[in-house]
């Protein structure tokens, strides 16, 4: 290669690290705190960063001025540098010095590291349960031990308000992780790991499992919506409401309902409706159940927030969710074979049965309560 060409290598690889850092789909920044953990962890990141650019600032200008000063020269091409070994004074200094860089770094790592799952403060808690791949929610608001909410990948909260998160998982070890709350959290089957969440204000915060969790672990996406009191209030009020039965038998709705009992009901729970999903010894999913469809429409995406369900304009993207109920496996890398994800239902259910049964999950709870400002589409 020649150092023409070279150059113009390094250039674009250069320019093309630095346009994808920009994108404007940045909605998973940890650079950009929204709570009080999420602001603890980027004062850390300043701190190291900052650390280390002066570090590595040092050492390049060091090595650039030695490199120039002991050059080969023209007049005197066999001149050999004074040589030495060793110089105790400089060593010990230079020991000392990378000592207490690192002390200077681990003395608010460890404080920090502390407060990120320091729950003292808590007002209320959630649990938090990895699936393949999707993410469970449960509220236990009056703290009598049963859930008095069950919702799937949007997690629900007050802002301002700090928020215990038990995490764990129901098959493998997937990671929580909302970059602008808080940082990342192992979901290990059979451990709880304490964690907290909060939000400053209200708005939308988009996550991602952090774990590699097998095949659908890169779409394995996650919502947190902070609410302001009123509408925390009013969400918890809709949510604890159990579903309806469509009241007139010969409509879509209705015929809709029927088949979902047949076909979707041994997976999904619809409170008042269909509550026997839950029972480990009907349903031998290896990860546990299905999302809680009680509330469905409440929700701004599904299929562990991979599609949206709602267009700009809140019109219900019924052609997508169609495509999912039919045949979900085509949608997203699932292996249902495997016990892990929805089956497909190409070649059981018509396509007029498959309308009909969209037209059941339509019933399924109010539109999505959304802080001012951020759209149903969550872009
Ligand atoms: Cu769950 Cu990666």
């Amino acid at each position: 290669m020649t150092r023409a060409r070279i150059l113009r290598v390094t250039l674009l690889a250069g320019v093309v690290a630095l346009v994808t850092a920009c994108g404007p789909q940045n909605r998973q920044n940890s650079l950009d705190p929204q709570g009080e953990s999420a602001r603890d962890i980027n004062v850390l990141t300043m701190l190291s960063a900052g650390m280390a650019i002066a570090v590595g600032i040092i050492v390049a200008v060091a090595v650039v001025v030695v490199t120039w000063r002991y050059r080969r020269r023209k007049d005197d091409p066999d001149r050999i540098p004074h040589q030495t070994h060793g110089n105790a004074p400089v060593e010990i200094g230079l020991t000392v010095l990378s000592g207490l860089l690192l002390v200077v770094l681990a003395v608010p790592t460890v404080a920090v590291l502390q407060s990120l799952s320091d729950t003292d403060d808590a007002v209320m808690e959630i649990d938090v349960v990895g699936n393949q791949w999707w993410w469970e929610f449960t509220y236990d608001l009056d703290e009598d031990g049963t859930a008095d909410i069950v919702t799937a990948n949007e997690m629900v909260i007050p802002a301002d308000t700090e928020v215990k998160l038990d995490i764990t998982s129901n098959d493998v070890i997937h990671s929580f992780w909302i970059p602008e709350l808080n940082g990342k959290k192992d979901a290990v089957p059979g451990q709880v790991h304490d964690w907290k969440i909060q939000a400053d204000e209200p708005g939308m915060f988009w996550g991602h499992c952090a774990e590699y969790c097998g095949l659908s672990h890169a779409v394995m996406r996650m919502r947190t919506i902070a609410l302001d009191q009123a509408d925390w209030e009013e969400w918890v009020s809709r949510q604890t409401r159990p579903a309806e039965m469509p009241a007139d038998d010969d409509t879509p709705e209705a015929r809709g309902a029927a088949l979902f009992q047949q076909n979707c009901s041994t997976c999904h729970v619809v409170n008042g409706l269909y509550e026997t999903a839950l029972d480990p010894t009907t349903v031998p999913l290896q990860s546990g159940v299905a999302p809680n469809l009680t509330h469905l429409m409440s929700r701004t995406s599904y299929a562990g927030s991979l599609f949206e369900l709602y267009f700009e304009d809140g019109a219900i993207d019924e052609e997508q969710l169609r495509s999912w109920v039919l045949d979900a496996p085509g949608q997203k890398p699932l292996a249902p074979d495997n016990e892990q994800g929805m089956v497909s239902f190409e070649g059981i259910l018509t396509r007029d049965q498959i309308d009909d049964i969209v037209a059941f999950l339509k019933t399924l709870g109010d539109a999505p309560i959304l802080p001012e400002g951020v759209p149903i589409t969550g872009e």
